[in-house]
């Protein structure tokens, strides 16, 4: 999180942050610094609510809740690209995991089959099954078009000077493997990333009266046009 601070602190210096009203106030310069401290605070509490719990879960049943996973998430949770297409969870940072899983819980992120899913899941079950997909590394499932990652490579790297948004590197990291409560971009399926980033401020942080870590993203979503999204998707998605 300290490395997020000074990362953003670089990289946003002088900058306004385009949003709606309310996300104005809560995320300008100074908001922004609040908005990462509550999501300390939070990721803080959940660690020691997880920590409190000692009931374990069988390896049985935790493999019979993978195998149920992967039967949308796909062979090795590579994602499953279908109709709808369904995140890969293979190399995910665990903390990240966890937190969409709160999200759907809460209805911070309404899904109504993630929601149900997540619903039953008691914290000794979550540990076990986000730490088993962190391992996995099977290859990208929906890599999107080659000829936009030199343009997405760009984005990712550098960001949009002239449009305020941060390099994505900065908070993804150099590989887009992510950290923490940041998400691995790399080899995540390309028509999840665009449709993530361009239905924002529509899916994410839903629940105003309980503020998370999609707060963060909201301003980089909402400056990227179309184009920019899908160059930038197709340069992570074909990351291995
Ligand atoms: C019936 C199908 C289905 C099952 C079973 C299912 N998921 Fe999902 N999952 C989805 C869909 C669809 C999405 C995408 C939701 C969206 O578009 O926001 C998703 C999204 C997620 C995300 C968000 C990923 C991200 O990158 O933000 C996580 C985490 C997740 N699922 C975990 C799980 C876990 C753990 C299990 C097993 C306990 C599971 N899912 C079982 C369909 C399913
Ligand atoms: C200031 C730090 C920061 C910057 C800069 C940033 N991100 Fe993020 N990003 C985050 C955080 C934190 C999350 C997790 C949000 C949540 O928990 O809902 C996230 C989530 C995402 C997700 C959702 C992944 C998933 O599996 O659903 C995508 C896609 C994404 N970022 C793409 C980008 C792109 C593309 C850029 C550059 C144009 C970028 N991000 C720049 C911090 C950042």
């Amino acid at each position: 999180m300290v490395q997020i601070m000074t990362n953003l602190g670089l990289r946003r210096t002088g900058t306004t942050l385009r949003d709606e009203a309310r996300g104005r106030r809560i995320v300008r310069r100074v908001g922004l610094q609040l908005a990462l401290l509550a999501v300390v605070t939070l990721a803080f509490s959940a660690t020691s609510r997880a920590k409190a719990s000692h009931i374990g879960a069988s390896r049985h049943s935790v493999a019979a809740k993978i195998r149920y996973c992967e039967d949308c998430h796909g062979l090795s949770a590579q994602g499953f690209r279908g109709y709808y297409a369904i995140p890969r969870l293979a190399g995910q940072q665990t903390q990240y995991l966890e937190n969409q899983l709160r999200a759907f819980g809460e209805r911070n992120r309404p899904n109504p089959i993630m929601s149900n899913v997540a619903h039953v899941l008691r914290p000794a079950m979550i540990k076990a099954i986000v730490a088993h997909f962190q391992r996995l590394h099977p290859r990208p499932a929906g890599p999107g078009p080659k000829r936009l990652v030199a343009a997405g490579r760009s984005i990712f790297e550098n960001g949009v000077p002239q449009d305020n948004v941060a390099a994505c590197a900065a908070c993804h990291g150099p590989d887009a493997t992510g950290h923490g409560e940041i998400p691995r971009l790399a080899g995540q399926l390309y028509p999840y990333v665009v449709k993530e980033l361009i239905n924002w401020p529509k899916e994410r942080g839903q629940n105003p009266a309980n503020p998370d870590t999609s707060l963060i993203m909201k301003p980089v979503a909402h400056s990227l046009t179309k184009r920019q999204i899908e160059a930038v998707a197709a340069f992570v998605s074909n990351l291995r």
